[in-house]
């Protein structure tokens, strides 16, 4: 459906779970976060219910994510569901890979057409540290058996954080030259606890020199919903893309609204506005008022992120919206 803002919205992001099974330093503070309660959590029923609705509203994408949506108990008979539903046509997942080894084919059996996988080093001890235990080699296993199982396209996000793996640059470079893999390298932003770390995010301007590509011609039909920009230089069998969250946002092209753990209805990344969605779920409303809920959250969505101001975006952090 259209917003006041004439933005066509027919993505959804669905936060299955606000647990994960790593602690990036730049999604969760050290002392860990809070886990909802199970009962706050939406049950699968409730959000394939929601997901059905969404689809008289025209969203046709699906993209599940956590915390780390592959932890949730349950989590393939749910997305073979929803990839059946009438109205979904793109049904993907963001994951940090750490489970991938096991469930690549598994993902794909069930329906799952895509996937990005973050990696923000490929250095081990690196990666150790960031993610405060996590072992890389089984994301990297993850990442390829992505390939074998033909989910397609398979993309990394890296955040680019000063200081941390702007000198992995040109190895992201190398994988995405020999591999048909689609690295895209993102500026951090500042919400929750990245807040912290505002002055760590590194301007696209400065990747693309650090990248020391010449001539940066943007290429199309890469299959995506979101905001990254292109490039394949020639003999790449893969590509690499940008996401300018900070140094150039795209809120006039934002097509998407997102669905937390616990029901609510999160029009903007960057503003704590949300609609109880589990409360009219459990209080036995009709698929039409839920229907209207939805419809009037989607309609009112702001123009554009409040992203350097954290009174506005509100309490939660990255793992409690799902990027
Ligand atoms: P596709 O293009 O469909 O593959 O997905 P995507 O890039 O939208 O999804 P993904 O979950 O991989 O997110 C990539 C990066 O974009 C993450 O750093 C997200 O936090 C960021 N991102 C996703 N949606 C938004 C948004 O609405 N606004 C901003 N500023 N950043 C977003
Ligand atoms: N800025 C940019 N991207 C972020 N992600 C998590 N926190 C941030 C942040 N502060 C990314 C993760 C994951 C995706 C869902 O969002 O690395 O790939
Ligand atoms: Fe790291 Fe993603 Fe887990 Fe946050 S949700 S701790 S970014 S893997």
């Amino acid at each position: 459906m259209q917003d006041q803002f004439q933005r066509q919205i027919d993505y959804l992001r669905i936060s299955v779970t606000d647990r994960c099974n790593l602690r990036c330093k730049y999604c969760m503070p050290v002392e860990g976060v809070q886990w909802m309660p199970h009962e706050s959590i939406l049950t699968f029923e409730e959000i394939l219910r929601l997901m059905k609705i969404s689809t008289q509203l025209g969203f046709r994408r699906f993209r599940i994510t956590g915390g780390e949506p592959l932890v949730r108990k349950g989590i393939l008979s749910f997305l073979r569901e929803g990839a059946l539903l009438p109205g979904v046509e793109d049904l993907m997942l963001t994951t940090n890979g750490m489970l991938l080894p096991e469930m690549a084919f598994d993902l794909k059996a069930a329906g799952v057409q895509r996937i990005n996988i973050s990696l923000d080093t490929m250095d081990p001890e690196k990666f150790k540290d960031n993610t405060r235990g996590g072992d890389v080699s089984r994301v990297i296993q993850g990442i390829f058996r992505s390939l074998e199982a033909g989910l397609n396209p398979v993309k990394i996000n890296v955040v680019v954080i000063r200081g941390f793996n702007e000198a992995e640059l040109p190895s992201f470079l190398a994988l995405a030259k020999q591999y048909p893999l689609h690295i895209r390298f993102i500026e951090l932003m500042p919400i929750g606890i990245s807040s912290e770390h505002r002055n760590d995010f590194v301007p696209i301007k400065e990747m693309k020199e650090l990248l020391g590509i010449q001539e940066y011609v943007p290429t199309l039909g890469i299959r995506g919903g979101g905001p990254a920009e292109y490039f394949r230089p020639s003999g790449f069998k893969g590509s690499i893309g940008f996401i300018s969250a900070m140094s150039r946002h795209f809120c006039d092209k934002c097509n998407r609204v997102r669905l937390t753990a616990d029901g609510k209805l999160r029009p903007c990344l960057h503003s704590k506005h949300e609609v109880n969605l589990r409360e009219a779920l459990r209080n036995q409303s009709s698929d039409s008022d839920i229907l209207e809920l939805f419809a009037q959250a989607v309609w009112h969505k702001p123009a554009e992120h409040h992203m350097n101001d954290e009174a506005l975006q509100g309490l939660r952090v990255m793992s409690q919206i799902g990027g």
